[in-house]
């Protein structure tokens, strides 16, 4: 039987690449996502190479996340890896100028829906036992504070300290917990961000090197293959062309 991986927000970025990556490696798949057309489209890619299920799903409703375990079909219920990486960021201009609502949104879905997935998949994880693996996508804003990230490096640092708070109560269980915490890479993210500005994103990653989808996905798989004896508690991975500047000072 080939180990199973739950990955959430696979219908673009990470997660579908690294849905492309564990296809690869001979792992079955369960996708989730809001977009059930982009589920299907992977479905019909990789359903050649492994067995996939999808779920349309939007974590942030705690009851729909309970549901969609519930209801996974019998082959696909030993879950062996569960990446929890649907999140998002909004509101890239300074905390006063933000929408409450942006502020709600990302918290709901960056925690809230981590939460409620993680909470979902934890009985399964644990019978899994030994190599199991929860692997959370953080960000190096969840540790490196810059204008404009107010409320979603906030979200991060809780993916950071809920990842490491998991490691105390799990140690018993052979069940690792990884927080991968990647800097700038070029997805949908700015899009997103944004709300729908192409120019805004091809600026960022124009000019430079971006991390790409699949070095991200190669590091999930990575992780979800290591020993069973080895936890990496953080990944932070940025590009050789990223790094931090200096303090902010404001003057007379
Ligand atoms: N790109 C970066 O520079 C970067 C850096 C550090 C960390 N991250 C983190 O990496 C993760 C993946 O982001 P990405 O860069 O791959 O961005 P992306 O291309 O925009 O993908 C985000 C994914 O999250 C899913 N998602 C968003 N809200 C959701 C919800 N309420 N319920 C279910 N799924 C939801 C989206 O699916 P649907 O819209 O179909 O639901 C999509 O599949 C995020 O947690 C992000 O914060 C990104």
């Amino acid at each position: 039987m080939s180990k199973i991986v739950f990955i959430t927000g696979a219908t673009s970025g990470f997660g579908r690449a690294a849905a492309r990556r564990f296809a690869a490696g001979g792992w079955s798949l369960v996708l989730c996502g809001r977009r059930v057309e982009r589920l299907q489209e992977l479905q019909n890619e990789l359903r050649e190479q492994v067995p996939v299920h999808i779920a349309a799903l939007d974590v942030r409703d705690a009851a729909a996340v309970q549901q969609v375990v519930a209801e996974l079909p019998e082959d696909f219920r030993q879950i062996h890896a569960l990446i929890n990486n649907a999140g998002l960021a909004l509101a890239p201009m300074p905390a006063q100028k933000v929408d409450l609502a942006d502020w709600h949104t990302m918290i709901d879905t960056n925690v809230t829906g981590l939460v409620n997935v993680t909470h979902a998949l934890l009985p399964t994880l644990i019978k899994t036992g030994a190599g199991a693996s929860i692997i959370n996508i953080g960000s190096t804003a969840g540790q490196w504070p810059y204008p404009g990230s107010h409320v979603y490096g906030a979200t991060k640092a809780f993916v950071q300290q809920f990842s490491y708070n998991l490691r105390c109560d799990l140690i018993a269980t052979g069940v690792r917990v990884t927080d991968i915490a990647p800097g700038m890479a070029e997805t949908e993210f700015t899009l997103v961000r944004t709300k729908g500005d192409q120019a805004a994103s091809d600026r960022l990653y124009g000019d430079t090197t971006p991390l790409a989808a699949e070095d991200i996905a190669e590091q999930i798989f990575y992780v979800a293959n290591l020993p069973d004896h080895i936890n990496f508690n953080r990944l932070e991975v940025m590009p050789t062309r990223q790094a931090w500047s200096a303090f902010a000072v404001d003057r007379d």
